[in-house]
């Protein structure tokens, strides 16, 4: 999901770095988030929002997604959770409503940090939840997922959860190619991954990004959360480092309990 104002920036932002390449060939995104549909069971804990956001179970009572997926703390009875399933149309689907949210204090928009939010379900729902990372990561490979757009142009949601594999960009580099669209990033509260074949996408924010914790087990890295249009060539995905906000995240979710 994306807020109208940021849309909007990202939105004058893009169509001016087209113009800059006016002439040159816009090579519109394939496969963004690199076409796989997750098969039943390989991700448990990932839910969908009703909103169009995708989240975590991190615990049995509690989802985690992006600040900018919610309106803000509070009481909430109208985010409705399908969970369980790969195929949001099946008849195995366990379903849920949010009954409070709290959001990171300090959000103000996607772009400047602090994108994250919790969830407290109506009911506990019977199935895996997944860890945060306690470390900043390194270079490598994660997997990000989500029912979003599995195109730039596309104009769909997908029924089945898709996920790509994407590669990290380093911080530097990440916010040198976003600085010229006008934004600046936070270093420690953003994590850059993805590449011209395989990204997140609109419809995709408040999913998971995981990479392999200590023991070899699934973690929660960072939360899908912006990019300048999807699978662009030097604009990877940006996602909330969830080791900066891990023990601000687990300090909600105990007000959550
Ligand atoms: N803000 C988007 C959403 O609300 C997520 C966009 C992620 N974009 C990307 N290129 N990785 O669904």
């Amino acid at each position: 999901m994306v807020r109208k104002a940021t849309m909007l920036a990202l939105v004058a932002v893009l169509l001016s770095s087209q113009s800059a390449q006016a002439g040159s060939l816009v090579r519109p995104a394939r496969d963004v988030v690199g076409g796989l549909v997750a098969p039943q069971g390989k991700f448990p804990w990932a839910v969908r929002l009703s909103m169009g956001c995708g989240g975590t179970l991190i615990e049995p009572r509690v989802v985690l997604t992006a600040g900018h997926c919610v309106d803000g703390t509070g009481k909430n009875e109208s985010i409705q959770v399908t969970a369980g399933v790969t195929d949001l149309k099946s008849r195995r689907a366990q379903t849920a409503r949010s009954e409070r949210v709290i959001r990171a204090e300090g959000f103000v928009d996607e772009t400047r940090g602090d994108d994250w939010a919790v969830v407290r379900l109506d009911k506990p729902l019977r199935l895996p939840t997944l860890p945060l990372a306690q470390d900043p990561i390194g270079a490598g490979a994660f997997v990000v997922m989500g029912w979003g757009q599995t195109q730039e142009a596309s104009i769909q949601q997908e029924e089945r959860l898709h996920y790509a594999t994407v590669p990290i960009v380093p911080d530097a580099k990440c916010a040198a190619a976003y600085q010229k669209a006008g934004v600046t990033l936070v270093p420690e509260e953003h994590l850059c991954a993805g590449s011209t074949t395989a990204d997140a996408c609109q419809g995709d924010s408040g999913g998971p990004m995981i990479g392999h914790g200590r023991r070899g087990e699934w973690v929660q890295v960072g939360i899908v959360s912006w990019g300048l249009g999807c699978a662009r060539d030097g604009y990877p995905g940006v996602y909330t480092q969830l080791s900066t906000f891990r023990p601000a995240i687990r300090a909600a979710v105990r007000k959550l309990r």
